[in-house]
């Protein structure tokens, strides 16, 4: 007979939720259902309704608290509501909240300065959009532009967007009746050696995936390309990783026909990986575009690209416009996040617990057989479930099922991959010690129970 598990205990928090006098949930969901898109999907077989955040917690309308687990899918970087980024906004929203790039505005220039300053090489030249669909299709643009070139090559398993060309480099079969929108887009392999046909154990594995990179330039194309798209570890593909030289030799293959390389950082840039502030450094090259968003505002409606002068010189004369980009209100709140990650050392922190995490879960990992891969970096970290690991049979409804009994302890995941077989862990970056060690129980609790042990 099985023993009654202990209840994790979420660590107290300072913070008291304001009484929440809203409509119920019932309601507010009655009311999407009839005003908002179909298209929308919700998390959970009874939907959360959120009312409050403050840092690492979220709290419902009932009151009941959450350690937040995945951060508005990656969004918020320094924990919600992070009163000097809510300083910013305010100070700003009473000042001015709207001047266009037309008029002159110091906030604007005062962020691009503190944001070029975090970037290597010659990457300092920014452009700001509001989400990073917005930021994959300028960036796209500008790869054609400056290469004169058309062709462009993404990866399976990526995810760049919900806009016609932020779909079009997503390789995502819910979406392959949107062909139009891939015209000229070629699809190569996805350094997944969990999956693929290179594994863990082959340690030329990174040049052979990146190998296919020049078959597809060399099948597809005129041998030509406008440029190449990666996330650094594929976030909504379910926190992937690329085996070591893999974005080192890709890019060199790109940049022989022709091509820029463009590093999406939506997921993993802002210090979230832990040893370096950009993913595209835990690979060791230099892109010739980055595109970022999600952490960048903490959760305000702002997204970058940044790129080189000369890439940049591109759009020179062209009516290019965009209206709200880098208004003043999100810049304030742009800035004041990257103050908050230097002064609080966040990255610092994200390797430091994300180790300690990883250690984790690599311990249920040997507990728990429905794990059958652990991954990512810092807090980013992922872990893939299959119903038996030699057949590698994707987990869906044991991963839901997971992401159920952690929400009925006080625990919100995330959860990713083609099949959503993959949990996916990305929490604000100032969560403490005392939460990670509520992570691994509230998980090793949920599996035993999805798993009935
Ligand atoms: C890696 C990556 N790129 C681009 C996007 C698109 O960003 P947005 O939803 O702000 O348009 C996302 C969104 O999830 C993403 O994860």
């Amino acid at each position: 007979m099985l023993l009654p598990m202990k209840m994790p205990l979420l660590p107290p928090a300072s913070h008291q939720p304001q009484p929440y006098t809203g409509p119920s949930a019932a309601e507010v969901l009655a009311q999407r259902q009839q005003f908002l898109s179909p298209g929308l999907f919700l998390y959970y077989q009874k939907p959360l309704m959120l009312v409050e955040g403050k840092m690492q917690y979220l709290w419902d309308e009932t009151g009941k608290r959450y350690l937040d687990g995945i951060a508005g899918i990656v969004t918020v970087s320094v924990g919600h509501c992070h009163p000097h980024v809510v300083a910013a906004a305010q100070r700003q929203n009473e000042l001015l909240q709207h001047s266009t790039t037309i008029y002159l505005n110091p906030n604007i220039g005062a962020f691009a300065e503190k944001l070029a300053s975090k970037m290597p090489g010659d990457l300092k030249v920014c452009y700001f959009v509001n989400s990073g669909s917005e930021a994959t299709d300028l960036a796209l643009l500008m790869a054609r532009l400056y290469t004169g070139n058309y062709d462009l090559i993404a990866l399976r398993n990526a995810y760049h967007g919900g806009n016609a060309s932020g779909m079009a480099v997503t390789a995502h079969s819910s979406w392959k009746f949107n062909v139009p929108h891939s015209f000229g887009v070629h699809h190569a392999l996805a350094p997944y050696p969990y999956r693929g046909p290179f594994g863990y154990d082959d340690a030329q594995a990174g040049h052979k995936y990146a190998d296919d990179v020049k078959s597809v330039i060399d099948y597809a194309t005129s041998g030509k390309v406008a440029g190449f798209i990666a996330e650094s570890i594929q976030g909504v593909g379910g926190f992937v990783e690329f085996p070591e030289g893999y974005l080192h030799a890709a890019y060199g293959h790109v940049r022989a026909a022709g091509g820029v390389c463009i590093a999406d950082e939506v997921q993993t840039g802002f210090g979230r990986l832990g040893t370096h502030f950009w993913g595209f450094e835990t690979h060791g090259v230099i892109p010739d575009i980055v595109t970022m968003a999600k952490g960048i505002g903490n959760g305000a409606p702002l997204a970058a690209v940044v790129t080189t002068a000369k890439i940049a010189a591109t759009l020179t004369g062209k009516v290019h416009f965009n209206t709200f980009g880098g208004n003043p209100v999100v810049s304030a709140m742009g800035k004041a996040v990257l103050e908050v990650i230097e002064t609080e050392g966040l990255q610092a922190h994200s390797l430091e617990l994300g180790n300690h995490l990883k250690a984790g879960f690599e311990k249920l990992k040997g507990k728990h057989p429905l794990i059958g891969d652990v991954r990512g970096q810092g807090l980013l970290l992922g872990i893939e479930l299959v119903k038996d690991r030699v057949a590698k049979t994707p987990a869906k409804a044991e991963c839901a099922a997971v992401l159920e009994a952690a929400r009925e302890m006080g625990l919100l995941l995330g959860k990713g991959g083609l099949w959503g077989q993959t949990i996916r862990f990305a929490p604000p970056m100032v969560i403490t010690q005392a939460d990670a060690d509520f992570v691994l129980e509230v998980l090793d609790a949920a599996f035993a129970q999805v798993s009935g042990c």
